[in-house]
């Protein structure tokens, strides 16, 4: 009897559990998944459906190409839902010429959303046509971000990848709490301005077990930012990760509480970066910790430009306000593709404090690397190749 009860009990808890959930295939509601019909309205439909779903939705994509032919704006300000999860198989295409995204900053955005989930799945921006617009010197758009996050909270993006965007790939803005996970992003190395991860004004970003080739930065981080931690991520080709560009605004929220973890570098221009222009800024970068890093053949493995000015061009205080404290790095080593290896390049206004070298063994060409220190104080312990010139 008593078992009988349980038995009764376990399977109705399992129906509830399973009733509270509902599934949208995109296919049922338009969506041709053969790459040339667009499906934008299809996705908005089940969209609008998960949005104004009590029980929390399923958004069902199935194998196939789905063509969202124009930018597409997921907005979540008036949604009842407790939670949307994209569940795709398939990959979202955008058309090969680029001025049909190349405009309109973000080709797939998440605006106003909390608790969406996306798993699995492809983005493919074919950016290939504008970046070759851009290299020919004629005038073309700016292009588009591939996914952006805005004004969001409790984001789970995991098993994405993202293919050859026309900017940067995946942008977080105004977000909180998001974690990325098994992400894998790919464009060649000498496409422009096509970021892999960035973030500016959010809060509690998690970034793990992902692999990033670009042409420009592997993860940037601007302004605004607090409790990100990155680990687990594999850089190259591309820039590296970059704390900066900062200090670009006079009045500029700060980075802070940052930890780098477990990434690996294969040829990039720089690993670990910390960049702030050569301006008049409140802005500053506090309590950074980088840790077990391997370079390989990496142009610049750990450096802090405290004066960025490229074509010295607006850059009127020639020194930059970026107050940077409090920074370590520690288990760095590997290969440096120059023989400045370490290189603290600080703002003379603004000296760097508290930086901190624990285990840092980097070599060039076979021999031990050098390193050069401007303006910047702190500590050195364990073992340091080069030897330290804080
Ligand atoms: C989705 O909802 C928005 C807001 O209510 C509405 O403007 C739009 O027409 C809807 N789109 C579709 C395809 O149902
Ligand atoms: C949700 O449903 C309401 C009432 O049916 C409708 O007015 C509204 O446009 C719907 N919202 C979306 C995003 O579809
Ligand atoms: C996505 O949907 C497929 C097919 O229904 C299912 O097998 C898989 O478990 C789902 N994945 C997630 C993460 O929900
Ligand atoms: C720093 O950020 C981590 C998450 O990355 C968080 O767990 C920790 O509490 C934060 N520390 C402080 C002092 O806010």
């Amino acid at each position: 009897m008593v078992i009988k009860h349980i038995l009764v009990l376990f399977f109705l808890v399992f129906r509830l559990s399973s009733a509270a959930k509902v599934t949208y295939n995109v296919l049922s509601f338009g969506a041709k998944p053969d790459g040339l019909s667009d499906t934008k309205n299809a996705f908005l439909k089940v969209w609008n459906l998960s949005c104004n779903s009590t029980t929390p939705a399923i958004i069902y994509v199935p194998a196939g190409r789905y063509l969202i032919a124009s930018a597409l704006t997921f907005s979540g300000q008036r949604c009842k839902s407790k939670g949307i999860t994209f569940n795709i198989t398939g990959t979202l295409v955008a058309p090969s010429s680029y001025n049909a995204i190349g405009n309109a900053q973000v080709w797939i955005k998440l605006y106003q959303v909390n608790h969406v989930t996306i798993t699995g799945g492809t983005l493919d921006a074919q950016g290939s046509s504008l970046w070759a617009c851009k290299s020919s010197g004629k005038s073309c758009p700016q292009g588009s971000t591939t996914l952006g996050i805005y004004h969001s909270q409790n984001i789970v993006i995991s098993k994405l990848r993202s293919l050859n965007s026309q900017m940067f790939h995946i942008l977080l803005y105004g977000c909180t709490n998001a974690k990325l996970q098994g992400v894998s992003i790919v464009a060649p190395g000498t496409s422009p301005n096509t970021d892999g991860i960035h973030l500016s004004y959010s809060t509690g970003i998690t970034i793990l077990n992902s692999k990033i080739s670009t042409g420009d930065d592997c993860v940037s981080m601007g302004p605004g930012l607090s409790n990100i931690w990155i680990e687990k991520v594999v850089c190259g080709p591309g820039h590296g990760i970059s704390i900066g560009s900062l200090g670009w605004e006079l009045n500029e929220p700060g980075v802070q509480n940052v930890t780098v973890k477990t990434t690996t570098f294969v040829g990039t221009q720089n690993g670990l970066r910390i960049k702030a222009w050569a301006r008049n800024s409140n802005g500053f970068v506090k309590d950074v910790v980088f840790k077990e890093a391997t370079m390989m053949k990496v142009n610049y493995p750990i450096i802090i430009d405290g004066n960025y000015c490229p074509s010295k061009q607006n850059c009127p205080n020639q020194v930059s306000g970026v107050k940077i404290s409090n920074v370590v790095y520690e288990d760095v080593h590997g290969t440096s593709a120059t023989r400045v290896a370490v290189k603290f390049d600080c703002s003379r206004g603004n000296p760097c404090s508290g930086i901190a070298l624990k285990n840092v063994n980097l070599n060039f060409a076979g021999q031990p690397a050098v390193s050069s220190c401007a303006y910047a104080a702190g500590t050195a312990s364990g073992l340091l190749q080069p030897a330290s010139c804080l």
